[in-house]
């Protein structure tokens, strides 16, 4: 019932030359959705990826009226059709002491989070508002900095309304459920929601045979999302992408099966899982 954009609401495909928006791709996306009573997630409008080269080479204040222009562009086109956005995605660094060192970092400040979302409200006054992460979904360094960065947020009357964990995760290797169902409560006490935003299981180093392999994964997605079950800050589960014929984790960490459903749109036991977990069983 809800979808995000993988690539197309992204600067890169949404204003690849300075001040010509394009939109067809994000459009489609919403009008498959709206055809299918699902409801859209904007992805993202601020992230030093998937940036188009002439951003990094504009001048400080260039870059200022680049990124409010954007912003407002991609934001204010979209208005009324998705129900939130991830309004900035990485900023925290992977060290946990403090902000990414990117491009508008160094050309706008540490206050460019900020005034992110000022500007996304501004442009979409009922959208909610969300920072969204990796690697911050338990309890430590980087999970810490991304609750202390909305905190203050929320404490100097930003509008954010909530946090994206993204969850990109090994079933040999993630944070545990107790540290995950920690954070949500903590960010919850914020008065923020909490959303699993990019769900998807690596099995590739998990041994046995690949049944084995996928009661493994079964049982990663079902304990998971009945966390977020469980935790009344968390409010939706998104998984980023859902046949493993098309999944980023490929060619970023090597062939895996991740996701809900196999090449053949077939469903996994982690479907399953997840419908379980869902119904609370
Ligand atoms: O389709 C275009 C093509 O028309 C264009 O000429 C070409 C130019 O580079 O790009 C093609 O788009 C590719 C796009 O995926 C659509 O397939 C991009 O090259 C490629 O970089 C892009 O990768 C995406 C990546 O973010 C960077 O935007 C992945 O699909 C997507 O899964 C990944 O998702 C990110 C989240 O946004 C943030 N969290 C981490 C997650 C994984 O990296």
């Amino acid at each position: 019932n809800d979808l995000t954009a993988e690539w197309e609401m992204k600067w890169d495909p949404t204003e690849n030359t300075r001040g010509t928006f394009n939109f067809p791709g994000g459009d489609a996306i919403v009008a498959f959705a709206e055809a299918n009573g699902m409801q859209v997630k904007g992805h993202a409008l601020i992230w030093h990826q998937a940036l188009p080269g002439w951003v990094a080479s504009l001048s400080a204040p260039e870059l200022r009226i680049a990124f409010e222009d954007h912003i407002r562009g991609v934001a204010g086109h979209y208005r009324g059709q998705v129900r939130a956005w991830d309004v900035v995605n990485e900023a925290i660094d992977d060290s946990g002491r403090g902000l990414r060192d990117t491009v508008f970092l160094r050309g706008l400040g540490a206050d460019y989070v900020a005034e992110a979302f000022r500007l996304a409200r501004q442009a979409d006054p009922d959208a909610e508002l969300i920072y969204n992460d990796y690697s911050a979904e338990g309890l430590g360094d980087k999970s810490d900095a991304v609750y202390d960065l909305v905190k203050g947020l929320k404490q100097r009357g930003v509008p954010i309304d909530g946090v994206g964990m993204q969850m990109h995760i090994s079933a040999t290797g993630y944070p545990s459920l107790a540290n995950i169902a920690a954070n949500m409560r903590r960010l919850g006490a914020l008065g923020l929601k909490v959303n699993i935003s990019e769900m998807d299981v690596r099995i590739s180093d998990v041994s046995g045979d690949l049944t084995t392999r996928l009661q493994v994964q079964r049982q990663v997605y079902h304990d998971i999302v009945t966390v977020c079950v469980a935790e009344p800050a968390c409010e939706s589960v998104t998984f980023w992408g859902f046949t493993d014929a098309h999944t980023w984790v490929d060619a970023f960490f090597g062939p895996d099966d991740p996701l809900l459903f196999d090449e053949r749109y077939y469903a996994k036991p982690a479907f399953s899982g997840v419908e379980d977990a869902y119904l609370g069983r």
